[in-house]
């Protein structure tokens, strides 16, 4: 074997007081013999942070970049074990640096917060394990600092489309956040896929966003609208669906929830009167989690409803104003309602 690796002793000939933690040292040292002093500079030059370990996994001995690819301090490290500092994934347990010989990409070493990506590369023999650890390569990096930011950014779009959807009040708040859970786990139950669960999820933030434009004395008045009145507040679905034209990133499923979300199943809805499954996916599921919540929640001109009278009223008015299969799927699989729909079915039977 020929290179700066030759006379590394990783062929287990260690000796007795190597093995000990007193001896434990950095691999180059400043009193080997001439010969060995090319070989110890080459290992001082490598940019890998080399390292052996003992039967016990105890880190005998270090060299390379050590300091400068892990951040630790020799003294703060030799003598102690190697897994006190490195984190493997999960999926590398049990047997972890005491498999034959191994790569991973995704480790890291250090302590607490400080923690850095690292890239391991081990082999074992009868006494020892020797290894190298090196910093991810650009390209790893790069990579994983383009998912990074790219994961905070949807992570802050979420945010921003939540709070944009709760700000009209703050009972409409509560009222958006728990349609918007009661319709994302419809969507789920459905069978949707992560972008349609999305846009029922973006859908259900925004529904009622255009209400905005419609005068507070009328979005607030108790009692009875004019028709006169009613003919604003129909327009809410469009004016929201206008304004939300200008966001580019919206999915067009969301901006469908909330222009559609006051259509029904017998087209008797607005504001287009689109019949059955004409009416995307996206806005029946939010139709149903929104009157669900509507109903189940005090307003200023009603009492809340319980679960059970809520549910009554969608098994009603299901296969009229709403999708059958998901008007099923939501008591029995979202509510745990599902005998309200069996009662339904005995009592037709008698
Ligand atoms: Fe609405
Ligand atoms: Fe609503």
């Amino acid at each position: 074997m020929s290179g700066p690796f030759r006379r590394f002793p990783f062929n287990g000939d260690l000796d007795a007081s190597e093995q000990t933690v007193p001896s434990a040292r950095p691999l180059v040292q400043d009193d080997v013999p001439e010969a060995e002093a090319d070989d110890s500079e080459l290992l001082r030059c490598q940019p890998s942070a080399l390292f052996l370990l003992d039967q016990a996994g105890m880190l005998m001995r270090i060299g390379g970049n050590w300091q400068g690819v892990t951040g630790l301090l020799p003294e703060h490290v030799l003598g102690r074990p190697l897994h006190q500092f490195l984190k493997l994934p999960l999926g590398s347990h049990p047997r972890g640096l005491y498999a034959e010989s191994g790569v991973c990409e995704e480790a890291s070493i250090g302590r607490g917060g400080l923690s850095r990506r690292v890239r391991i590369v081990w082999q074992r023999g009868e006494t020892w394990v020797a290894g190298s650890l090196e910093q991810p390569g650009p390209a790893a990096r790069e990579a994983y600092e383009r998912s990074e930011k790219l994961r905070r950014a949807e992570e802050a779009l979420e945010q921003t489309i939540a709070c944009l959807g709760t700000t009209l009040d703050p009972v409409q708040g509560q009222h958006v956040m728990r349609m918007t859970s009661y319709a994302t786990r419809l969507g789920e139950i459905y069978g949707l896929d992560a972008a349609g669960l999305r846009s029922v999820r973006w859908g259900a933030a925004l529904h009622d966003v255009g209400k905005a434009r419609v005068p507070q004395d009328i979005l607030n008045k108790r009692g009875p609208l004019s028709a006169d009145e009613f003919d604003v507040v129909v327009q809410h679905p469009v004016w929201g669906a206008e304004i939300l034209e200008k966001l580019e990133f919206l999915p067009d499923a969301a901006r469908q929830a909330v222009l559609h979300h006051h259509e029904r199943w017998d087209g008797q809805g607005y504001p287009a009167g689109l019949v059955e499954e004409r009416i995307p996916i996206s806005a029946r599921i939010v139709m149903i989690a929104d009157v669900f919540d509507a109903l189940t929640s005090d307003r200023s001109y009603k009492d809340a409803w319980t679960p059970e009278a809520a549910g009554e009223f969608l098994l009603r008015e299901s296969g009229r104003a709403f999708d059958p299969e998901l008007v099923q799927l939501f008591l029995e699989r979202v509510l745990d309602l599902g005998y309200l729909d069996q009662d339904a079915g005995n009592e037709t039977d008698s």
